[in-house]
């Protein structure tokens, strides 16, 4: 698909990327801490097909944890939330996305909510299927669905690079098998959620799925439901309160839009009713958030009005 370069947003990019320098690019998986500090696009995707962009939206980058709303969604799909909510709490936390702090006061000892890792990895670990290999050709078909693009793939180098360093990961993992929260083996789960957060895309790919679940699970060039709406709407109420981490709650005020962040520096938005943001900047701010893509979403929301509240 065509996405027409829009001057006003080339305009933003030029200011919000004047907050970089303060940025770092993350480098705890070996193989992200590659990414170039200076790279910032975004491509917005509306319901009838149109697309506005700025930057590079070639780039490929990979989801990290933006994967955690997705895989959410195809897991209350296959399971319902009775099954999911039992096992996954629906509370913030306030704490950071790797902590481990929360689950040891809590009994049961289930992770508050599905975004923060402890809490995706029980939801990774409810994917249907009967092999690792068959759980991720299923999350991946329905990544490349929402897209609409079937080249979407995973980048082997980044999961791989990630499987070898994931010892805190490793660690949350036992905690919640020793607490019969999953059941399965540990390195296996590792592998499927290494895959799942190295599945690669560009900005454009990411703003349409934005845009999918802004229009509450329905692919409106299509008329497919591809999400229903109840579990759509669950989806945006967890980006709303945990979609930007121990940063959700100054970014509901500032900006006000449903979102989820990655590591890689990616941040996917749904204007709910309107349209599908997909951004890449990957210098992040001391919470793991892009930097100057927070502040191009202030600045896009303070100028069109985007706000929910
Ligand atoms: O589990 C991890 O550490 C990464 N694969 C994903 C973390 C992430 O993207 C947190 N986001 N801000």
């Amino acid at each position: 698909m065509q996405c027409r370069s829009s001057n006003d947003l080339i305009q933003f990019v030029t200011e919000a990327k004047s907050v970089i320098k303060n940025g770092k690019v993350a480098d705890y998986i070996p193989a992200l801490g590659r990414a170039k500090r200076d790279d910032f696009s975004i491509a917005i995707h509306y319901p009838d097909g149109n697309c506005i962009s700025a930057g590079d939206i070639e780039k490929q980058f990979t989801l990290q944890s933006i994967s955690k709303v997705i895989s959410l969604a195809l897991v209350l799909i296959d399971r319902g939330p009775d099954f999911v909510f039992e096992r996954v709490g629906m509370e913030p936390t306030g704490d950071p996305f790797n902590s481990i702090a929360k689950l040891e006061t809590m009994a049961p000892a289930k992770p508050l909510n599905p975004m923060i890792n402890a809490g995706a990895l029980v939801v990774t670990h409810m994917l249907k299927g009967n092999s690792v290999e068959e759980r991720f050709s299923r999350l991946l078909t329905f990544i490349q669905e929402l897209s609409n693009d079937p080249s979407v793939s995973y980048s082997t180098e980044v999961a791989y690079s990630e499987f070898e360093t994931a010892d805190l990961n490793r660690a949350l993992c036992y905690f919640l098998k020793q607490h019969q929260i999953i059941n399965e083996d540990v390195e296996q789960l590792l592998k499927l959620y290494t895959k799942q957060c190295a599945i690669e895309m560009n900005c454009l790919d990411l703003a349409r799925i934005g845009m999918i679940f802004a229009m509450d699970g329905r692919d409106p060039l299509n008329g497919k439901q591809i999400i229903p709406i109840d579990i759509a709407r669950i989806c945006k109420t967890f980006m709303v309160t945990c979609g930007m981490y121990n940063s959700s709650g100054e970014f509901a005020i500032k900006v006000g839009i449903p979102a989820k962040s990655g590591v890689s520096g990616g941040i996917m938005g749904s204007v709910p009713g309107k349209f599908g943001i997909g951004i890449f900047g990957p210098a992040l701010d001391e919470k793991g958030n892009s930097i100057a893509g927070i502040r191009l979403l202030e600045l896009l929301s303070k100028n069109y009005n985007l706000s929910m509240f």
